[in-house]
């Protein structure tokens, strides 16, 4: 569904964050993205979501493509409308206004059935309905991945993409975002790639996994190839 060949990502025309990354995702698959701090991991999701310019990034080699159509040159908007969503890191929604609000304003742009998608996303998420006309900000941090998630599958993507949505959440809320995941690739068939430093609860979930370092693939094999001290080493090295 997904395929990165060859793409080497540079920022500011001089900082190498990529380097001739060959990455795929098959239709229907959860596909972890692991690595250490730097090695490319949030880079590789926002040059598939188009959002690179807006860091002074850009794509000096290589190409995506999404279901066998060229992805390059394309503008973020055209891309999600092409069936990609991407959860940044960072809960990024706007903090004064409501849950409902955020979750109306994401599909903005694809008004068409997004009530029908809105009671898709308060059933995989009940607590989002009971805040429904709660302020954002006042959100606790696994409440706003919920959102932000949320947000995301308003959209109604066929590939979601999420950055670190485990980051700062205690094990429990872990648990429930990875529930979650599941559910929407077991029920709605959804492809997702999850960007992670390291959850065993992801690994339980993934049929394939790539671990970058230093802006290369170091590894790319099935998880029940993974283990702690495999990882450490690839990361220490
Ligand atoms: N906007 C930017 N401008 C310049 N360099 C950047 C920018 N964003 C990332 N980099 C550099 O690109 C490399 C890859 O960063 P990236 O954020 O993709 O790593 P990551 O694997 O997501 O790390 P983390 O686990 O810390 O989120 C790093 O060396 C980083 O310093
Ligand atoms: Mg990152």
């Amino acid at each position: 569904m997904l395929k990165v060949s060859g793409m080497s990502v540079r920022y500011d025309s001089v900082i190498v964050a990529l380097n001739g990354i060959d990455f795929e995702a098959a239709e229907g698959r959860v596909v972890a993205l692991l690595g250490p701090n730097g090695a490319g991991k949030s880079t590789l999701l926002k040059a598939v979501a188009g959002m690179l310019p807006f860091e002074q990034g850009d794509i000096s080699d290589g190409r995506v493509a999404f279901n066998g159509a060229s992805l390059s040159g394309k503008p973020p908007a055209a891309i999600t409308r092409s069936g990609i969503a991407l959860v940044q890191d960072g809960r990024q929604c706007f903090r004064n206004l409501t849950v409902g609000e955020n979750l109306r304003a994401a599909s903005f742009r694809h008004p068409n059935g997004s009530s029908a998608r809105l009671d898709l996303v308060l059933s995989y998420f009940p607590i989002l309905e009971e805040f429904l006309d709660r302020q954002a900000g006042l959100l606790s941090g696994g409440q706003l991945q919920m959102l932000v998630i949320g947000m995301a599958l308003m959209l109604q993507p066929r590939l979601l993409m999420l950055d670190e949505p485990s980051l700062g959440l205690s094990p429990v809320m872990v648990q429930s975002v990875f529930e979650i995941v599941e559910r929407l690739h077991r029920d709605l068939g959804m492809t997702v790639i999850v960007a992670e430093q390291t959850v065993p609860r992801l690994m339980q979930i993934a049929d394939d996994v790539y671990v970058l370092s230093r802006g290369r693939v170091a590894l790319h094999a099935p998880p029940g190839d993974i283990n702690e001290e495999r990882l450490q080493r690839l990361y220490l090295s």
